[in-house]
C-alpha cells in the first residue's frame, strides 16, 4: 500500500489542538505529535525521539511552546524538529538528534499535514470548504476512527444509492433507490451528483429538517470528491417540485485520512448559516448528533465488513461487478491511482 504523498490531509479538527496541549495522531503509517506554539500556531514532529524512540506526544511543551521536551531523557525540539536542548554531558547537540517536522496549516476549521515533499506544500491546493468558516457558520464537528481502509469510505459516500438499503429508517427512504446518478470531472476534482424525486421521506429526515410530516420531497445528493478523501456533501432537501433554493440545505465535509492501509481517521460535520438566527447553533449541534447513529451502527460496521472481506487482497484484484451508481466511486480511484503512478514516476525519475 503506498499513499499520496503531495497531498494535504485533514490531520485534525482544529479544535483537538488546544495551545499548551500535544496530540498524537498517525497519518500514513506516520506517527505525528500535533501542538500549537504560544502564538497559536500549529505545528507538527514525527512522533518519535531519535535518542530511545520515546513518543514526543508523551513529553511536554516548553520555551513558550515553541519546544517540546521528551518525556525520558530531556532532549528539547523545536518546531522545525532540530534538537536544541541536550541537557546531558557537554551538552553537545548530535547532529542525528533531529525530527521530521511537517507544513502544517489551519483552514476550515481543520489542521491539515503534508507528508511529502515541503517545497511542494502549497496551502492553496487545499480544497475549499466555506461552510466550515466559524465567522458565518455554526459548524459541529465530530470524527471516529474506522477499522478499513480510506478508499472504501471515499467510494460509499460517492455512492449514495446506498441510503436505502443500509439507512432504511434514518437517512434513506422507500424510493431513495430510484435516484439518478451522475459524474462529472473537472481537473482531479470528481463530483457525483444524485436526485431523487417525489419521496416519502423516513421520520428522522422530517423530525431533522423540519419539513412537513410525510410530505412528498425531492432531495439533491452532491458530492465533490478530491484527493485522497476529501469530501463536500451537499445534501439538499424541499417539498417536491419546488426550487432547491427554497428547501433546507444542508453542507457536509467528510473526510477521510489513512492512518495505515487497514485505519482511518474519519471527520465529518454539519453546517448551518449564523444568518438563521441562534436557534440554528443548536440545531447544527443536535443534527451532527443525529448523523452520528447511522454512521456509526450502519456504514461503519458494512465498511469494515468489506475490508475484512477483501482479506488483504485489492479492490480490483476481486474483479468487482459494476453497477451504474459506482461511476463516481470508480472515476475518483482511477484518479486517485494515476495521481499515485505520477507521483511514483516523479520520485523514480530523481
Ligand atoms: S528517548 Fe527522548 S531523550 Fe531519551
Ligand atoms: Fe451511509
Amino acid at each position: 500500500m503506498t499513499y499520496l504523498r503531495n497531498v494535504w490531509y485533514a490531520a485534525a479538527w482544529a479544535t483537538e489542538v488546544p495551545q499548551s496541549q500535544l496530540l498524537a495522531r498517525q497519518i500514513c503509517d506516520e506517527p505525528m505529535v500535533l501542538y500549537r506554539d504560544d502564538q497559536g500556531v500549529p505545528h507538527a514532529l514525527f512522533d518519535r525521539c531519535p535518542h530511545r524512540f520515546a513518543p514526543l506526544s508523551m513529553g511536554k511543551l516548553c520555551d513558550g511552546g515553541t519546544s517540546i521536551q521528551c518525556g525520558y531523557h530531556g532532549l528539547r525540539f523545536g518546531a522545525d524538529g532540530k534538537c536544541h536542548h541536550n541537557p546531558h554531558g557537554d551538552g553537545r547537540i548530535p547532529i542525528a538528534a533531529v525530527v521530521k517536522s511537517y507544513p502544517v496549516v489551519e483552514r476550515w476549521s481543520l489542521l491539515w499535514v503534508w507528508i511529502g515533499d515541503p517545497a511542494q506544500a502549497d496551502p492553496a491546493l487545499i480544497p475549499s470548504f466555506p461552510f466550515l468558516d466559524t465567522e458565518h457558520w455554526y459548524v459541529a464537528t465530530a470524527q471516529m476512527e474506522i477499522d478499513a481502509n480510506y478508499v472504501l469510505e471515499s467510494d460509499n459516500i460517492l455512492d449514495l444509492s446506498h441510503i436505502e438499503y443500509l439507512h432504511p429508517t434514518t437517512l434513506g427512504a422507500g424510493q431513495s433507490g430510484e435516484g439518478k446518478t451522475s459524474v462529472t470531472q473537472d481537473g482531479s476534482t470528481v463530483w457525483s451528483r444524485r436526485v431523487i424525486r417525489n419521496e416519502i421521506l423516513p421520520a428522522f429526515l422530517y423530525q431533522a429538517t423540519g419539513l412537513p410530516d410525510q410530505a412528498p420531497c425531492d432531495r439533491w445528493l452532491d458530492v465533490r470528491w478530491d484527493a485522497p478523501a476529501s469530501m463536500y456533501l451537499q445534501a439538499d432537501m424541499a417539498l417536491a417540485g419546488t426550487p432547491r433554493e427554497q428547501g433546507i440545505q444542508s453542507p457536509q465535509a467528510h473526510l477521510f485520512t489513512p492512518v495505515s492501509a487497514g485505519k482511518t481517521c474519519y471527520f465529518y460535520s454539519f453546517s448551518m448559516p449564523k444568518a438563521l438566527g441562534p436557534w440554528a447553533e443548536e440545531a447544527t449541534q443536535r443534527n451532527v448528533e443525529a448523523l452520528r447513529e447511522p454512521f456509526l451502527r450502519e456504514d461503519k460496521p458494512m465498511v469494515e465488513a468489506q475490508q475484512r472481506a477483501l482479506a488483504g487482497r485489492s479492490f480490483w484484484d476481486l474483479k468487482p461487478v459494476l453497477l451504474d451508481v459506482d461511476a463516481p466511486a470508480v472515476r475518483a480511484r482511477r484518479v486517485l491511482e494515476q495521481l499515485l503512478a505520477a507521483e511514483q514516476a516523479s520520485h523514480l525519475s530523481k
